[in-house]
């Protein structure tokens, strides 16, 4: 199918192509996702004996278990790696707490992640982001036996200098270095091209000592960005003098692995859909569930693993940092509702709201609703929304069961990354966590 647009200011007709190419989501993986928590109802649903929901669930054996095989991936195909779980994906301590007891260092991006770090006795932490303030700086520089500073400026070095000198200190450091220099994502980091020059300018900042260097690709379903990106490093790498190369110590990776179910939308959420609600027409049936594939993270470790031996081994043979947060914290966290009203055949109203995941995700994303009170595994159609006062307050158009009644318990699974960061306190009380 295809629609005419007209551009009013050139007069000009543009064809557009309104075929979904986004793929339908398997329904029969659909429903062993949904059978395998059907199949623990009792384990999530004795949570509720001792604390009433709304609840956020925590399961430590998921991020225990994510943890060994992400590490096994990369230690499988790279001589040394080291592994920073993002604490921004979640930052509920217990995250930090039971990835550090699985051997990972921490990644942070701010004065208050460090603090969570250190607090939680962490030895190992890389401390990156734009626009540290000078406080972030002095509090890094004071733990510099347990923090490598990613700078991310001239700035940034230069402050961080003044700092250490002030303090009497002396640092780690590396540098970010943008992976885009146009768009949004140029506030990241130095462009790839100045990196000799940032070194020379450590190499006259007598406190800090110049490690490695960083760079980072978001939301990659396959490790493309990742290998472009490493290439044009060995390419840059190849360009430094060799006093630079011998004092890189590490190269940091970065996060953005995404987890192996791929990307799960509703039509709203599809470019196609966009399109159309643009249009003004309906994106496509909130029943029918897509699904953008993922790469298994045995694949990102052995394409990457063969990109750095490649063009990064072959200039510097050093350590590689990864920053894993979304692919480990992902399916470890679970939301737990109870219906509160029901206003129709098809429309209920929970206890809580999506201001527990922080923004109206369920409009585009698709994650099974499923009732564990009355469990089945067929979908049916229903509004499931939530109590806050506005109506993008959506947690789905479907429930997982035979039936939904007042006082039902439903799960919404798999909330671990970028949801519970982003909760707000807006409106509704946040639900408590409950680690298990
Ligand atoms: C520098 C850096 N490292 C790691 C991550 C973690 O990314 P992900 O959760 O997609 O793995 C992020 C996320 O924004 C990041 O900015």
């Amino acid at each position: 199918m295809t629609a005419n647009i007209n551009r009013s200011l050139t007069g000009q007709t543009v064809q557009v192509d309104l075929e979904q190419h986004v793929p339908l989501m398997p329904g029969d993986e659909l429903r062993s996702f949904v059978q395998r928590f059907v199949a623990q109802r009792s384990r999530y649903l004795d949570i509720l004996q001792g604390c009433p929901p709304p609840v956020y669930v925590l399961e430590g054996s998921v991020l225990r278990e994510r943890s060994a095989r992400f590490q096994a991936a990369f230690r499988s195909c790279l001589p040394e790696v080291g592994f920073y779980y993002a604490v921004k994906s979640n930052n509920h301590p217990d995250v930090s707490r039971i990835l550090l007891q699985t051997g990972m260092g921490l990644d942070v991006s701010s004065g208050l992640e460090l603090e969570t770090a250190l607090g939680l006795g962490a030895e190992d932490v890389v401390f990156s982001g734009p626009g540290k303030t000078d406080q972030e700086l002095q509090l890094a520089a004071l733990n510099g036996d347990r923090v490598t500073i990613l700078v991310d400026s001239f700035g940034e070095l230069a402050r961080l200098q003044q700092i250490c000198a002030g303090a009497g200190r002396a640092v780690r450091v590396g540098v970010r270095l943008t992976t885009n220099a146009s768009g949004l994502w140029r506030k990241f980091g130095i462009v790839p091209e100045k990196l000799g020059m940032f070194w020379a300018k450590v190499q006259e900042c007598d406190n800090l000592r110049f490690q490695g260097l960083q760079f980072h690709t978001s939301w990659n379903l396959s490790p493309a960005a990742q290998i472009d990106f490493i290439r044009y490093l060995g390419s840059i790498l190849g360009g430094l003098p060799v006093a630079a190369l011998d004092q890189i110590r590490f190269i940091d990776i970065g996060g953005g692995y995404w987890p192996p179910q791929g990307e799960w939308l509703q039509a709203a959420g599809t470019s196609v859909g966009k399109l159309k609600m643009e249009l003004g027409q309906e994106p496509g049936s909130p029943y029918e569930h897509y699904r953008l594939p993922a790469s298994a993270i045995k694949l990102f470790a052995h394409q990457i693993s063969d990109a750095i031996h490649e063009s990064i081994h072959s200039v510097v043979a050093c350590r590689i940092c990864v920053e894993p947060g979304r692919w480990l914290c992902n399916d470890a966290m679970h939301l737990l509702l109870s219906v509160v009203d029901k206003k129709e055949d098809d429309l209920v109203i929970t206890d809580a709201g999506t201001n527990a995941v922080g923004w109206e995700r369920f409009e585009t994303d698709y994650f099974p609703v499923i009732n564990l009170s009355r469990p089945a595994l067929e979908e049916k159609a229903c509004h499931i929304l939530g109590s806050l006062c506005t109506p993008h307050d959506v947690w789905g158009y479907s429930y997982w069961g035979e039936e939904i009644r007042i006082g039902d318990i439903l799960l919404v699974p798999t909330q671990g990354a970028y949801t519970y960061s982003l909760r707000q306190h807006f409106i509704k009380p946040l639900p408590r966590v409950i680690t298990i």
